[in-house]
């Protein structure tokens, strides 16, 4: 599969949006996984915009990958509602047991480690989501729990 191909055609369907680019990145990602950093320069054409430009999007938004996440994918919550709730020591003891930061993949290569802004579980904070499932009243032992479960 030519992925720079697939992400251009995706992205086409912004085009005539106004202030389309971010919609078109996000589409993107949701059918890909990841922003390929081939896939710029016909992102870029199509929107009259110059590489860099589409770089300077894709780089100042956290939310984007250049590689494909790991099989699973962990969000620690750190809005407001979970940081009062201990969201740092949470994703700091996630860094630690998966032994890569944030935006980082797990040293077994199986976690994508990303941040959550919000998850909307802040009556039962901290919460993560792993994949697409949430859970809410985090803790470092349930996190260890999770993150110990097979993938399905
Ligand atoms: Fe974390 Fe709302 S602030 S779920």
């Amino acid at each position: 599969v030519d992925l720079a191909a697939s992400a251009r055609i995706i992205a086409a369907a912004h085009r005539d949006t106004p202030g389309g680019l971010l919609p078109a990145l996000h589409a993107v990602q949701d059918a890909l996984g990841h922003v390929p950093p081939a896939a710029v320069p016909g992102i870029a054409e199509e929107f009259n915009l110059s590489r860099a430009e589409v770089h300077g999007v894709l780089t100042y938004y956290h939310h984007f990958r250049s590689t494909a996440p790991a099989p699973r994918v962990l969000q620690v919550c750190r809005a407001e509602a979970c940081q009062a709730m201990g969201a740092d020591a949470l994703l700091a003891h996630a860094q630690q047991r998966l032994g890569c930061g944030l935006h980082g993949r797990s040293a077994d290569g199986g976690v994508t480690l990303e941040a959550a802004y919000c998850l909307g579980l802040c009556a039962s904070s901290p919460a993560v989501m792993l994949n697409d499932e949430v859970h809410a009243r985090m803790t470092p032992e349930r996190l260890d729990e999770l993150l110990g479960t097979e993938v399905p």
